[in-house]
């Protein structure tokens, strides 16, 4: 077992932690967040993750996990250091290695000779070797010291389970002894490894995210199509999935990938793309159909609601990207609220999860505490995200409070038909 420490603890860097304690080794995990510190130190878990509060009770309780503040004091004494710090989007698209940079910056003083660095946040290819670069500039001697890349494939929500029961591990380093020593700490998973090069590696994690993408991207214009043409593009998924090649997975039409990572990794693989000389076409058009597909949400609601969305009360089911998180970074639920306010639309959202600052990233937004309040007097109510407790409320109580019953599913949760016999107005997406 061995000795590791992991800085940044969002979403990635907790998960990372808190499994790596589970799989057995001692781990110091590092924020700048004084107060997450202090929460964390107290066991309580900050994110809605399932099953990371057992996980951290647990690391606390076996001493293999704590907390501190500042990189430089997790650092010393670790065998393997994951970064895990945040790779945003930078104006031009491109991946701000800003946070990496400090963080590498800060360790390399406190490195021992031998310790391997990971790179587990997504980070544009060649980053193994710019932290490389980084760090024997910061004084560590990079003989020494190994670096590699470790991407994580978590999905917000089951990312505990993603990690403890993945679909493979991808491990890159240019030193295949190193690899194959960051390797070995997964021994207790049951899944393939991958040991690769770095940029292979570092690619692959881009290529899954843009590949997942295209998919949702290509069946969200199959469904704009199927309304063309009175097709169905549930049956039309259902029919293309039993085809292995193609599978049913990830082919769940809606009003638009978002989250964290496929807007953002997509953004990053078109600028290097764009600075490597390659016209990835491909990749743009994913990209554009995803941003109409947000908008096309917007025409539908101004078609249910008789062609002005002015003055009209909207009860908005939904707010965070996905179902089974809290999370709110690039959701199309949030740019669809947004577009519906700026055209004069009065919008009342209920969100299992959603913090109370989403007021603050949509101004004239209103809150109800249940889904039944949001829709009091509303002229239309807009499913948003796929909340499972959406599917069992009460539609006819729902069509009670509501001043018109129309409904627009942007996510396909609800049958349509029987919507239809409770006398709702009913539109989905590709149906
Ligand atoms: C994703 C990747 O799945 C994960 O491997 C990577 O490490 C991080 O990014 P996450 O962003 O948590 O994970 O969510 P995911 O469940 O993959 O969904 C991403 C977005 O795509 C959501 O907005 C979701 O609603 C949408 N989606 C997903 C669809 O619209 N249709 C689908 O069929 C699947």
């Amino acid at each position: 077992m061995s000795r590791l420490a992991v800085i940044g603890a969002g979403y990635v860097g907790l998960t990372t932690a808190a499994c790596m304690a589970r799989l057995g080794h001692t781990v110091v995990a590092a924020d700048i967040d004084a107060d997450r510190v202090a929460l964390l130190s107290k066991g309580e878990v900050p994110i809605l993750e399932e099953g990371l509060p057992e996980l951290l009770a647990e690391g606390l309780a076996s001493k293999r996990l704590r907390f501190v503040v500042g990189a430089a004091n997790a650092a010393p004494d670790a065998e393997f250091v994951f970064l895990c710090v945040p790779t945003p989007q930078g104006d031009d698209g491109s991946a701000d290695l800003s946070f990496v940079e400090a963080v590498a910056r800060e360790i390399a003083p406190a490195l021992r000779p031998g310790t391997v660095v990971v790179n587990k946040s997504t980070m544009p290819v060649g980053s193994t070797r710019v932290v490389e670069r980084i760090l024997a500039a910061a004084g560590a001697s990079i003989e020494e010291i190994g670096v590699a890349s470790n991407p994580e494939f978590l999905r917000e929500g089951t990312s505990v389970r993603d990690f403890l029961e993945p679909n493979r591990v991808v491990i890159g380093c240019d030193d295949p002894s190193v690899a194959v020593r960051v390797s070995e700490l997964y021994r207790g998973l049951k899944a393939p490894i991958l040991v690769t090069d770095s940029a292979s590696a570092e690619m692959i994690k881009y290529a899954s995210n843009a590949f997942l993408a295209t998919k949702i991207s290509f069946v969200n214009a199959i469904a704009n199509l199927c309304e063309a043409v009175d097709a169905d593009v549930r049956e039309v998924v259902l029919g293309m999935g039993y085809d292995t090649r193609i599978g049913f997975e990830f082919l769940r039409p809606g009003p638009g990938y978002g989250g964290s990572c496929f807007p953002k990794d997509t953004a990053a693989l078109l600028h290097a793309a764009e600075q490597a000389g390659y016209d990835f076409t491909l990749l743009q058009g994913v990209v554009d159909v995803n941003r109409r597909q947000h908008e096309r949400m917007v025409d539908k609601a101004r078609d249910l609601a008789g062609g002005s969305l002015d003055g009209v009360r909207v009860a908005a089911l939904g707010l965070t990207f996905k179902a089974n998180t809290d999370d709110l970074r690039d959701s199309p639920a949030i740019h669809i609220v947004r577009r519906l306010i700026e055209e004069g639309a009065r919008v009342v959202a209920h969100d299992p999860a959603a913090p109370a600052r989403v007021l603050d990233l949509v101004p004239g937004l209103e809150l109800a505490g249940d889904p039944y309040a949001a829709c009091a007097g509303a002229g239309l109510v807009a499913v948003l995200t796929e909340w499972d407790a959406f599917r069992w409320l009460d539609f006819g109580r729902v069509a009670a409070e509501l001043a018109e019953a129309r409904i627009l599913d942007t996510r396909n949760l609800l049958d349509p038909a029987a919507m239809r016999r409770l006398g709702f107005v009913y539109e989905g997406v590709g149906r």
